[in-house]
């Protein structure tokens, strides 16, 4: 095992290591179409202060809790205190619920830059080129076996270091194609009215069913809540410093989904014509409306758009691989499996996990979860039931078990911890309060017991 996580992310540092794990599908695909759903600037705004509270008292706590421990999450909650070996349980289910469908929606992503290296651009900017190809029975599926392919490769040959070094030299290409294609969506004719939705928060949009939705998505999007920070934090030296690192992640991966969102929910009103349902269009949102600002662009665009998936799939597969790399580690942890065998497993596992995923959008879709499709019901069970839990749970043991001065202690090794005060209110009053209520009222909501 040890020798495992050291070929993992030793190499190559905390940060590379946990922002690779952060940005991805989350902040490109996810971020912009919860955005355009649930209102826009209100959406952001609390998202933003989400992250700078909540999401910083969880990722600071989950990274000194592995450091200290030195264990992965089932090993470190039950070091600390044998009650809490559930929680490390509970944390192992969300990789395991959120591994499939991500490289269903990784497929997609595969079939696109494909689709722009074989010169489709043109075709790709009806609507019906998205929506007729993920309705096939059997097209998304090889795409998402080519995705889950590419990920267990990596898996199965230990090459994540590999992996994380490219991103190095990837990942600072995507920010600078993500912003200019943002100026260039921000520009276009009619976007301005996509500017002011997505930056002006009107309030009269607010609801407890965005602050969840806002909740989920910070979770999914920093990879809290699920353990693997806690592993990351177990890799962490003691003389790097744990409270500038996270503020960096922080930061690079809101930015990022902030910029996913420039790009994306502007485009929508500049080309649906002032239609606003088309704000709506919810997982298909960023394979919709890209594909139309590419297109407008021309030649160019074409490229561009190529270029542009190619730096997504890339940003995708790091994440995936650290979703599977977790998976891979909870079943050798519990069962002391061998590394190899074990990946085939869980390949195949998630292969089959996810093929309700991808089928639910064609031939199955007749089938639904209170009225989800299957994709859609594990994310929304994931992001915005498990996590939320695992996160509540989490604050209550670290504000009233293990307390607050056990995480400072560690941070302070390292850092001069300048938010120790906030981390303290918000770990131990104000996330646990929150979290109960807000989670309460919109599962009511969701499950249409109550309208709020
Ligand atoms: N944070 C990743 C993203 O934004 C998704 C992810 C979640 C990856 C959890 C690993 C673990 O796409």
């Amino acid at each position: 095992m040890q020798q495992t996580r050291n070929s993992f992310t030793g190499k190559v540092g905390f940060v590379l290591a946990a922002a690779g794990s952060a940005v991805g599908l989350g902040n490109i695909w996810r971020f912009p179409y919860l955005a355009a759903k649930y209102g826009g600037g209100v959406f952001l705004l609390v998202y933003i202060v989400l992250v700078i509270t909540f999401g910083f008292a969880l990722m600071v706590a989950e990274v000194a809790i592995g450091r200290r421990t030195g264990l992965s999450a089932v090993g470190a909650y039950r070091a600390l205190d044998k009650r809490f070996s559930f929680l490390g349980y509970l944390t192992s289910l969300v990789p395991i619920i959120v591994l499939p469908y991500y490289c269903v929606i990784g497929g997609w992503v595969t079939k696109f830059l494909f689709s722009y290296a074989a010169g489709q651009g043109a075709q790709m900017v009806q609507d019906s080129f998205f929506n007729n190809f993920i309705a096939q029975p059997v097209e998304p599926v090889l795409w998402l076996c080519l995705f889950v392919g590419a990920t267990a490769l990596i898996v199965f040959l230990g090459v994540e270091s590999g992996i994380e070094k490219a991103s190095r030299f990837m990942m600072p290409v995507l920010v600078v194609l993500s912003v200019a294609v943002s100026v260039y969506s921000v520009t276009r004719p009619g976007a301005l009215a996509g500017i002011k939705y997505y930056l002006i928060p009107d309030f009269s949009r607010f609801s407890p069913v965005t602050v969840l939705a806002a909740m989920g998505q910070m979770f999914y999007s920093m990879s809290l809540a699920m353990g693997i920070m806690v592993t990351y934090g177990s890799y962490m030296k003691k003389d790097t410093d744990l409270e500038k690192s996270v503020s960096q992640i922080e930061l690079f991966d809101t930015g990022m989904a902030f910029v996913a969102g420039l790009m994306i929910v502007p485009a929508v009103f500049a080309f649906s014509n002032g239609d606003e349902s088309a704000l709506n269009a919810g997982a298909s949102l960023m394979f919709i409306t890209l594909p139309k600002v590419f297109a407008d662009a021309g030649t160019l665009g074409y490229i561009a758009g190529g270029v542009f998936f190619l730096l997504v799939l890339f940003a995708a597969l790091t994440s995936s691989v650290s979703l599977m790399e977790t998976v891979v580690s909870i079943f050798r942890d519990k069962f002391g499996w061998g590394r190899k065998g074990t990946c085939l497993l869980v390949t195949a596992g998630c292969l089959l996990l996810a093929l309700p995923s991808s089928l639910g959008h064609g031939v199955w879709s007749g089938v639904t979860i209170f009225g989800m499709n299957f994709r859609e019901f594990f994310d929304f069970i994931s992001n915005n039931v498990i996590m939320p839990v695992v996160a509540f749970v989490t604050c209550i043991f670290v504000g009233y078990f293990i307390k607050p001065k056990l995480v400072e202690d560690e941070v302070l090794i390292s850092s001069a911890f300048r938010r120790r005060r906030m981390f303290e209110v918000v770990i131990k009053y104000i996330a646990p309060v929150f979290i109960v209520l807000i989670l309460v009222s919109s599962l009511l909501d969701a499950l249409g017991i109550m309208t709020i």
